[in-house]
């Protein structure tokens, strides 16, 4: 997918993140982390602090064609900057809470995916706690496998919890 080009679909907009987008995609990241099952972290960071890192290529909202309301998003960062890893990233993917389960999440990282690949991306790399099983399950459902389990990587609320990595090793991309 060329950067600037919108995909179109059952009323949904795939296209690159703006920062006019902010409030909304940090609104959404905040009900994921509100869920207690999407990542250690707790609160949305500032704007600045969220994009600071992650790939401007590898940004991307889904919106509403009609309205224009952003209902999710997906967004990676580059693992290290050692040349010979150049092509893996890590990504984080949120859908509004009152859109899910209507193939959004699907949609986003489909579009990502190909756009990574067109990028040079060859591993994408998730961490994604055991109890969130629609994560998993999208995730499994895009050719993600899980790689191991981190134990007791870190404590969230208190509570010291384990983290399975998920990765895709692209067929199309890095051979
Ligand atoms: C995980 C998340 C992004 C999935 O997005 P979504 O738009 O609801 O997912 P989709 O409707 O595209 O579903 C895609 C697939 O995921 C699976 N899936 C989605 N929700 C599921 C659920 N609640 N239970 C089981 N499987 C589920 C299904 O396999 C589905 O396949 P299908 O289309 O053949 O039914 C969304 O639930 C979310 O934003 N959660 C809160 C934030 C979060 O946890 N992000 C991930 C951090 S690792």
């Amino acid at each position: 997918m060329a950067n600037d080009e919108p995909v179109v679909g059952a009323g949904l907009v795939i296209r690159p993140m703006r920062e006019a987008d902010a409030a909304q995609v940090l609104a959404i990241y905040q009900a994921g982390l509100d869920t207690g099952q999407a990542s250690f972290e707790t609160v949305a960071p500032s704007w600045e602090v969220f994009i600071a890192g992650k790939l401007p290529h590898l940004r991307y909202v889904a919106a509403d064609a009609g309205t224009g309301e952003v209902v999710g998003w997906v967004a990676a960062s580059a693992v290290s900057p050692r040349p010979v890893y150049a092509g893996v990233v890590e990504h984080s993917v949120y859908v509004h809470p009152g859109c899910q389960a209507h193939g959004i999440g699907r949609a986003l990282m489909s579009a990502f995916i190909t756009a990574g690949e067109d990028a040079g991306v060859w591993t994408i790399q998730s961490g994604i706690f055991p109890e969130n099983t629609a994560s998993l399950a999208l995730h499994e459902a895009l050719g993600f496998r899980i790689v191991g389990t981190r134990e007791r990587l870190g404590r969230h609320h208190g509570r010291w919890r384990d983290v399975l990595i998920m990765e895709r090793r692209s067929a199309a991309t890095g051979h």
